[in-house]
């Protein structure tokens, strides 16, 4: 088949590489001119782990053209994916002029009739009001909702091995016809009304950040009653109903989605006269969980003024480099308006963290180096690097052997094995 991607970032390049993969002939769109030269090359431009040899192989095979010519790709095929970004508002609604860009951009230049497929998330109504906006063209346009389940980090992984496909659209037919697209991925294929496909995009996100905050509760009460909630979510995912995933206790969520369709779902019940009395609650604690490290900084240190501090982790969570509302983040510049001297590190998203932090921070190339004359190390992001540190020459490096897991990823007993003194959350 022949498809037309509008949007090149996350969503966009691996639904790219993804359609290619299954053996379509894929156009992708990037209105920047230096930017499809790159990608043209077979450059990917933020981090995901086997995304870079998917393009380059696809691009051998002449399955994938990019292109800033809009007008000449939507008329290429029947189907066009929107795959551009719905960034969060400062109310905490989904700004969606880039969706409504495209859509007026498509009454502009289309030919023919076409299949419009959003994959972008968007609040429940985007899909009619982006019918209303072509409907200024003289040709039949069908709006379809297929929202997208991948998560960062390892998004090659879950175009190809996904839950479920779910695809929302008014005629039955046309959504056959887009789930067609997907025939060689073998996976529960759903298909609903428009209105229900964009509301289970937010419910997924929503209900998952739900498991993270109430998870993040019980760990805050195990340190009460001394109990390890590592073991206490173990226990829980045993059961099927609760399952083990997004059970892990830390820092709270971060990242791209989590925090910006948490707020948006509330906003969008709001603004339906509904108040999400829960989603409240998950945003609360999941802010008080990162303050939480200051206070157990605090805890540690007594005073962090004048305090040399290593922050290990900039990312919102292991294997990207992205730092969209990261904890660490945060937590870093907490730290530095305290007084600490902060040392970094991350293998993969320094380069995006020198752009937003202050330059008193200190960048460090390894995890040995940011550990020199520190007092205490803190874990803010789960790389499974951090794992295979030799803990013991870490320790010799540091003026005070402490260390505070964010993300409770190391062993507890080995660490005090070392002589270290561990804290972790809720443990
Ligand atoms: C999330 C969803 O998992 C995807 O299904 C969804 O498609 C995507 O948002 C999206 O809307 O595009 P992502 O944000 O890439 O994916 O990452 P997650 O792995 O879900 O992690 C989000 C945050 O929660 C990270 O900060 C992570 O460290 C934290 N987390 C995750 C926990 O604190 N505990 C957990 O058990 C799991």
């Amino acid at each position: 088949m022949k498809i037309t991607v509008i949007g090149t970032g996350y969503v966009g390049l691996v639904t790219t590489c993804g359609l290619a993969s299954l053996g379509h002939q894929v156009w992708a769109v990037n209105r920047t001119p230096a930017k499809v030269r790159k990608l043209e090359k077979g450059q990917i431009l933020f981090y995901e782990p086997g995304l870079g040899s998917l393009l380059k192989k696809n691009l051998k095979n002449r399955k994938i053209h990019f292109t800033t010519n809009f007008k000449e790709a939507i008329n290429k095929g029947n189907f066009v994916f929107i795959c551009v970004g719905t960034p969060p508002l400062a109310d905490g609604r989904a700004d969606l002029s880039a969706v409504k860009k495209v859509a007026k951009d498509i009454t502009r230049y289309a030919k023919k009739p076409l299949m419009i497929i959003n994959k972008s998330t968007v609040p429940v109504g985007t899909g009619r009001l982006v019918e209303k906006i072509l409907a200024k063209n003289s040709h039949k346009f069908n709006i379809v909702s297929c929202p997208e389940f991948l998560s960062e980090g390892k998004a090659v992984k879950d175009f190809f091995h996904r839950d479920r496909i779910v695809v929302g659209a008014d005629n039955k037919l046309v959504a056959q016809k887009v789930m067609n697209i997907f025939k060689k991925i073998k996976t529960v294929k759903m298909i609903t009304d428009l209105e229900t496909a964009e509301l289970i995009k937010y419910s997924s996100n929503a209900f998952l950040a739900t498991k993270i905050s109430f998870i993040n509760e019980i760990a805050n009460f195990c340190e009460l009653v001394g109990a390890d909630v590592d073991e206490v979510a173990k226990g829980m995912g045993l059961d099927k109903r609760i399952a083990p995933y997004s059970l892990k206790a830390g820092i709270g969520y971060g990242g791209s989605c989590f925090p910006k369709d948490v707020k948006a779902l509330k906003q969008m019940a709001a603004g339906n006269g509904y108040e999400f009395k829960l989603l409240k609650a998950v945003i609360k604690v999941n802010n008080l969980q990162r303050r939480l490290v200051i206070k157990k900084t605090k805890e540690i240190l007594n005073n962090v003024k004048g305090k040399t501090i290593t922050v290990l982790g900039l990312a919102f969570k292991n294997d990207t480099d992205d730092i969209r509302e990261s904890a660490a983040i945060d937590i870093i510049n907490w730290l530095n308006k305290l007084g600490a001297k902060v040392k970094v590190f991350d293998p993969k998203a320094s380069k995006n963290a020198k752009k937003v932090l202050n330059s008193k921070i200190i960048f460090c190339s390894s995890p040995k180096e940011a550990a020199v004359k520190s007092q205490l190390l803190i874990i803010a992001t789960e790389w499974s690097m951090f794992k295979q540190l030799k803990w013991p020459v870490i320790k010799k490096l540091m003026k005070k052997p402490n260390i505070l897991d964010g993300k409770n990823l190391l062993d507890r007993k080995t660490l005090e094995k070392y002589g270290f003194n561990y804290v972790a959350m809720g443990k």
